[in-house]
């Protein structure tokens, strides 16, 4: 039986030139090396310059993913970008990429997930391609996530960075197996009750001010490593495929013990598991996409590669998306 599946034909990532280090964090807040690298795994993360936007390293990392695949940037019909730090709070900032690409045709939209926001993103991209609303996505997760952060604040302030990443989805044709290349399956889950536990206290309809980043670290913590693996048995029942099939895992990069933990609690060899927080901090939507970059391009994710993303953020919201590269 032939079907249409989303085939991921290229990836494109940026980072803001600035970087980090923790030696600097330590004299911006009370902190220091040994703790951030103790309970987090980051050595550094990148922020961007002043003036530089959100738009400005979306498209650095659209433009490289639409070299990757080897389109034609007209060929685009649809662009989803995934951002909890949009240039401005309308209009979506996908169409400021979509303006810079000279696209005038399609849609473009912004989606707001926080960390989860790449793969929500590409979970409604796999859903357009697969109804015919798409043929070929283009996916970003972008934030300059240091602009909501209290540089006073030593508990949020050291744990992210900027970045953005981007991937072209193209529709192909597919059997219906898991030999099949593309989006095998991508499962979706959120749960407002815990919408107090990450969240930003500031905003349009509540205060009129933008607002930093307010967390409770150990409920975070606690929920990620369940909720995550919960979603990675899911994305594995639903194909009828184990933990010893997967490839390559690339998860939101939050933290690494998380990451740790996670691959722990699934049954993944540390080797599988592709980690970028040291040198990026936590890049919130763009996070996935960077280090899916990262790996392609260093050589480890191959064709035909079975490869798992997963993210869980602010909401809580989370999710999982297994796709056969
Ligand atoms: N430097 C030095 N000391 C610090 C710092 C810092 N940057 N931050 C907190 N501390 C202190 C605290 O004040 C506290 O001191 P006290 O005992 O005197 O009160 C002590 O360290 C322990 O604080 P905890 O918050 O209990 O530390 P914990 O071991 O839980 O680690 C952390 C904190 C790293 C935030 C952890 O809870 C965590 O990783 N949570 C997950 C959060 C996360 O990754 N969020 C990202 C967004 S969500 C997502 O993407 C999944």
């Amino acid at each position: 039986m032939s079907i249409i599946r989303s085939v991921v034909a290229g990836c494109g990532s940026y980072l803001p030139e600035r970087v980090v280090t923790n030696q600097d964090m330590t004299k911006i807040v009370d902190t220091t090396d040994d703790w951030i690298v103790e309970r987090t795994g980051i050595h550094a993360r990148h922020i961007a310059a002043d003036g530089e936007l959100t738009s400005d390293l979306a498209l650095k990392a659209a433009r490289a993913a639409i070299a990757h695949a080897g389109i034609d940037a007209q060929e685009i019909d649809t662009i989803i970008l995934a951002t909890t730090t949009p240039d401005n709070t309308f209009p979506a900032t996908a169409v400021t990429v979509q303006a810079e690409l000279g696209i005038h045709h399609g849609a473009a939209f912004d989606i707001q997930a926080v960390c989860s926001g790449f793969v929500y993103a590409l979970t409604i991209a796999d859903t357009f391609i697969r109804c015919g609303q798409a043929k070929t996505v283009l996916v970003i997760g972008a934030e300059t996530f240091s602009r909501l952060l209290d540089w006073t604040d030593r508990t949020t302030c050291v744990l992210f960075g900027d970045g953005a990443g981007a991937v072209i989805v193209k529709a192909g044709e597919g059997e219906g197996t898991n030999a099949d290349r593309g989006i095998l399956t991508a499962h979706l889950h959120s749960d407002g009750r815990y919408k107090d536990k990450l969240y930003v206290d500031g905003g349009p309809s509540s205060t009129q001010t933008t607002g930093h980043v307010r967390m409770e670290g150990r409920e975070v913590f606690r929920h990620a490593v369940v909720n995550i693996a919960d979603t990675i048995k899911e994305a594995l029942a639903a194909t009828g495929l184990t933990a010893n099939d997967i490839d390559w895992f690339v998860p939101h990069q939050a933290n690494k013990r998380i990451l740790d933990g996670t691959a722990k609690r699934i049954g993944l060899p540390p080797e599988k598991v592709v980690i970028t927080v040291g040198d990026h901090g936590n890049t919130s939507a763009a996070s996935v996409p960077l280090a899916l970059d990262q790996a392609i391009k260093d050589g480890r994710i191959k064709r035909g590669d079975l490869v798992l993303l997963e993210a869980m953020g602010g909401g809580f919201t989370w999710g999982s998306v297994l796709v056969r590269w």
